[in-house]
């Protein structure tokens, strides 16, 4: 260390840094008590991997739909199609401080029950109104989906989602050995008359549903509807999986409530989220199903974890329990107002081809049809070139898109950068 500190004019701390970094290259190779020494060169031929395909048979997940899911782009891009909320929106201050607690307390560095801790499946149990032995904690809504879909349907059979849909349902659905068959959804939810058809055709026992402001569209499902999604679901004896991670994003009026509350035999399965309200960063979700679907969700959860990070329940826990938390969700009702009329003002004013189907009246999603002939694919690659990350609608459907479709996003955006980006896309387009 010495030496190397004097050849190279660099303090002591510089000098174990580098070699720290060396370590972790796997080119130096420390010895306690005898010193450090240059580690041997490994094999230096190329590996030759082609015979792990042949292997593995054809991939279940397709890895360009998967690409679009979490992280894409870059922090200059600016994000007009993404999931989350921009971290000014985010109650960031609160966490900070309930983390640092949350990190000195015991509790955080024991295990959980695997369904998760009980104080807090009491709370999120409280806001289904459903018994606390009903809900399990699970990493997040995606994981909640693959668990759910792997659960409730038997391997290789046929899952129904509305259409247009969630990219994560389909590459959840694909994970699970699931094959899909969409149904159309307009402005008030799923079709019910189509929905009747596609159960009587596939015999599919799970229909995938977000019945408040869905991704990609907005759409809630309407009173109407919502009673007769259920009759059919009672009919077929089949599952709806109730995807409710948009509850805390309305912004026009009452959430509706959610779907599992208007259900009293188990049809209703339930995947809620904290990433949206709280924080992407946070991994903590819920799935509340009664009855043995629910008995089986959360013993097949122990046989793939033991537990969500307790840590991270702590903080959840002491999040939701807050005085903040109302507060948080009281502020981002109007951030998000502003933040989707801006949207839809600068589509209207920069891109009047763009025909926006209903605005959102909650979520962060709007969805906008293009003229026929628009090639989406070629428009959202421009708009990448250009610094503005924007949904290619082709992304949401499970088959062929029935038009040109573009989704965007007013959660994770400024209002100057929602007009500056819908203007740089209307530039590219033009
Ligand atoms: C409709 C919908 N469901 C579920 C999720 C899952 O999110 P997470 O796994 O971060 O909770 C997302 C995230 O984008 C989503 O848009």
């Amino acid at each position: 260390m010495r030496e190397l500190s004097r050849e190279f004019q660099a303090s002591a701390a510089t000098v174990s840094a580098a070699l720290s970094e060396l370590t972790a290259l796997g080119l130096v190779r420390a010895e306690p008590g005898r010193g450090t020494f240059v580690a041997e060169r490994g094999r230096l031929a190329e590996p030759d991997y082609a015979w792990q395909s042949q292997a593995l048979g054809p991939a279940r997940v397709d890895a360009d739909r998967a690409s679009r899911l979490g992280g894409y782009g870059t922090p200059e891009h600016i994000p007009l199609s993404w999931g989350y909320l921009a971290p000014e929106l985010l109650p960031h201050e609160e966490l900070h401080r309930i983390g640092s607690r949350a990190a000195k307390n015991n509790r955080s560095w024991m295990m959980t029950p695997p369904a998760g801790s009980p104080e807090l499946r009491r709370v999120l149990a409280a806001e289904y109104r459903v018994e606390p032995g009903d809900v399990l904690v699970v990493s997040g809504g995606q994981q909640g989906l693959v668990f759910a879909m792997r659960t409730l349907a038997e391997a290789g059979s046929t899952v129904i989602t509305e259409s247009p849909s969630y990219p994560g349902a389909i590459l959840a659905a694909h994970s699970a050995g699931l094959t899909l068959a969409s149904v159309p959804a307009d402005s008030d939810g799923i079709i019910p008359e189509r929905l009747a058809d596609a159960l009587e055709r596939t015999r599919a026992r799970v229909v995938y549903l977000q019945p408040g402001y869905a991704n990609p569209t907005g759409a809630v499902l309407s009173p109407e509807r919502r009673d007769r999604v259920l009759e059919l679901a009672a009919a077929h004896g089949a599952f709806v999986l109730e995807d409710d991670w948009a509850r805390h994003l309305g912004i026009d009026g009452r959430t509706p409530p959610p779907l599992i509350t208007d259900d009293a035999d188990g049809h209703v399965v339930t995947v809620t989220t904290l990433s949206k309200p709280a924080s992407p960063g946070l991994r903590l979700g819920a799935v509340i199903a009664r009855g043995p679907a629910g008995e089986r969700l959360r013993a097949s959860r122990t046989a793939d974890d033991l537990c969500v990070a307790p840590m991270v329940q702590e903080i959840a826990l002491s999040l939701l329990t807050s005085n903040a938390w109302p507060r948080h969700l009281k502020r981002l009702r109007a951030e998000l107002a502003e933040r989707r009329d801006a949207l839809a003002a600068a589509i209207r004013q920069h891109l009047p081809s763009a025909h926006i189907q209903g605005t959102p009246s909650g979520g962060i999603h709007l969805w906008a049809r293009l003229p026929h002939g628009s090639d989406t694919r070629q428009i959202s690659a421009d708009a990448y070139a250009a610094g503005v990350l924007v949904g290619d609608g082709r992304h949401f459907f499970v088959d062929e898109p029935p038009a040109p479709f573009l989704r965007f996003s007013y959660g994770a955006a400024t209002p100057a950068q929602i007009t500056e980006g819908i203007a740089r896309l209307a530039r590219t387009i033009t």
